[in-house]
């Protein structure tokens, strides 16, 4: 062939099937920018009002417990568990109370699973830590909504009460932190305070709170556990109002209380949006908006940094409304919480705690059986039992991507096309897998057979002695991007009652240097030997 009919055919013969070629430099030793991953990096926040559904009243709720075990297999460490959010600060303490009292707004459409209007504890209901497993990293809120110092002491002294236990020293299981109160920034238009509720009466209020349960928690400078502060939820800038510089200028940490902060927790949601759509989907998988979301924190992550604290994303996920129904909870959501989780190390964030409640779109795990649809709020003509979600699928590969070395770091690669993440995991000054995300939404209805867009990515190792030779390929297989189940991890399932994976491996080991072919909504893991 001639260059000139080169020139015209072979971009034709391209575009017909679909399949591009892609070059990526990966570095074979941490280059400066890596970042220290954590085993549990992947942790969950629970909505405090149905913290029993979620582990157990009397005795332990398996089936969340192996979701966690699975991913304690991988990675060495269940996710971490904070357990606060609205109903943190809805929560009063009674003595004469088992476990928990709850009184609910009525279900609508947009919101199937609203969260209590009021919740009243107990001792049983701290006590029931205990069913986490071995090991387990849990965070507790109090409430600073109401203000109650009274009864913000009886809730510390309970869970106080519940550490001090031979079951949870047994379980080994820590209080990493307390956390005093829940978005307070969004106090003024909430009910709980007047508005226009500035950062210093915050501080005030917050500093008193902290002066009466730091004892009987046993929080001090040389204490495993600390304060987690101050779970803002803004998401327009603006350092001169709510934000942890402001916190730190205003010196909430020069306090004795203050200084017992360990973690600065800020919260995020992609939007708020009730409904969903294709164009949702695609967007919230995009990795321009998903490193949008996440860069919006880098003033803060510096600024933490700078006083040598960790930074968490305390609380997040897709969108408000407990998610977006065809959008929180497909398939195309795993692939958005994967790059999103994997951004944010990348970022600088220690930790990312995704929201999960009874019932929620946005659910990685729906641990208890549900009798109303989670999408539209009808009465299920049979119930639906325990099972994952989606997104369960993303902390399974992460927590497999970091494994358990306690050693690893992570870089972003740099890979030019809009809709292909890449990252590469080392453990000590070893590369060790690589990950790849194709986040273009691949949709049941749109889409004809062939027309999957598919790109081969040649990997390239510019100066390494000892480029790796073989690899071995790992993907997550996903029919539609808009598919609520059905998807498999190296072939392994997790969509089993019980959660425990089942199905027959699949892993292809190939040469290096013959590359591999990664399409849309796909994911492709890497691991590399010599
Ligand atoms: C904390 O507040 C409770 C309730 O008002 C009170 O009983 C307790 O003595 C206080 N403790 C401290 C250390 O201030
Ligand atoms: C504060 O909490 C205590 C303990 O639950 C309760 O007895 C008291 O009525 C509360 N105070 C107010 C003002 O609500
Ligand atoms: C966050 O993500 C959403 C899509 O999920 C996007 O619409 C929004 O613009 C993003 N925000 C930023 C600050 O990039
Ligand atoms: C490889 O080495 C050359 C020459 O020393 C240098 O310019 C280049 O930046 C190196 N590339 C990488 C990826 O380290």
């Amino acid at each position: 062939m001639s260059s000139q009919i080169c020139r015209i055919l072979l971009p034709l013969l391209l575009s017909l099937h679909q399949v591009f070629s892609l070059d990526v430099t990966v570095p074979t030793s941490p280059p400066s920018a890596a970042k220290r991953i954590y085993r549990d990096h992947v942790s969950y926040s629970l909505e405090q009002d149905r913290w029993l559904d979620w582990v157990g009243t009397t005795s332990r709720n398996q089936f969340f417990i192996n979701t966690l075990e699975n991913i304690r297999k991988l990675s060495g460490l269940p996710p971490q568990i904070r357990v606060g959010a609205n109903t943190e600060d809805r929560t009063n303490f009674n003595p004469n109370i088992e476990f928990v009292q709850l009184t609910y707004p009525s279900p609508t459409y947009n919101v199937p699973y609203p969260e209590a209007t009021t919740v009243v504890v107990g001792d049983g209901y701290y006590a029931a830590t205990r069913f986490l497993p071995k090991n387990s990293i849990v965070t507790w809120g109090l409430n600073l909504g109401h203000n109650n110092l009274t009864a913000s002491f009886l809730m510390a002294r309970s869970i106080a009460k519940t550490f001090a236990s031979s079951a949870i020293a047994e379980a080994e299981i820590v209080l990493d932190a307390i956390e005093i109160g829940n978005e307070p920034d969004l106090y003024g238009n909430n009910g709980f305070r007047q508005p226009g509720y500035p950062m210093t009466q915050y501080i005030r209020e917050w500093t008193a709170m902290a002066n009466n349960v730091t004892s009987v928690l046993g929080i001090s400078r040389s204490s495993r556990t600390k304060f987690i502060a101050p779970s803002l939820v803004y998401s327009t800038r603006d350092t001169t109002g709510w934000s942890p510089q402001t916190m730190f200028a205003q010196g909430m940490l020069d306090t004795e209380p203050g200084s017992l902060i360990g973690i600065i927790s800020q919260h995020r949601y992609s939007g708020s949006f009730c409904a969903g759509s294709p164009a949702l989907l695609q967007d919230l998988m995009t990795k321009a908006t998903i490193r949008g979301n996440i860069s919006f924190h880098n003033p803060d992550i510096a600024a933490t940094k700078a006083r040598g604290l960790e930074y968490v994303l305390g609380e997040t996920n897709s969108f408000a409304c407990h998610g977006a129904p065809g959008v929180s909870n497909v398939a195309g959501a795993a692939l958005w919480t994967l790059d999103y989780l994997l951004y944010a190390s990348h970022a600088g964030i220690d930790r990312i705690f995704f929201h999960q409640g009874i019932g929620f779109k946005y659910n990685f795990v729906q641990p208890a059986t549900l009798y109303r649809d989670p999408v539209n709020a009808n009465p299920l003509p049979t119930p639906l039992a325990p099972h994952v979600q989606p997104q369960y699928y993303a902390a399974i590969i992460a927590a497999e991507a970091i494994g358990p070395s306690g050693n690893t770091r992570i870089v972003e690669l740099s890979v030019n096309d809009p809709r292909i993440a890449g990252y590469a995991f080392y453990e000590g000054q070893t590369l060790v897998r690589a990950v790849f995300i194709e986040s273009t939404a691949f949709f049941k209805q749109a889409s004809a057979p062939g027309t999957r867009r598919s790109a081969h990515i040649d990997l390239r190792f510019p100066n390494a002695s000892l480029p790796p030779r073989t690899m071995s390929v790992k993907r997550l297989s996903v029919s539609y991007s808009d598919e609520t189940s059905g998807l498999t991890w190296g072939g392994i399932s997790y969509e089993t009652s019980d959660a425990l994976p089942s199905g027959a491996p699949t892993r292809e080991t190939i040469e290096v240097s013959n590359g591999f072919n990664i399409q849309a909504t796909e994911v492709v893991m890497l691991s590399f030997a010599n």
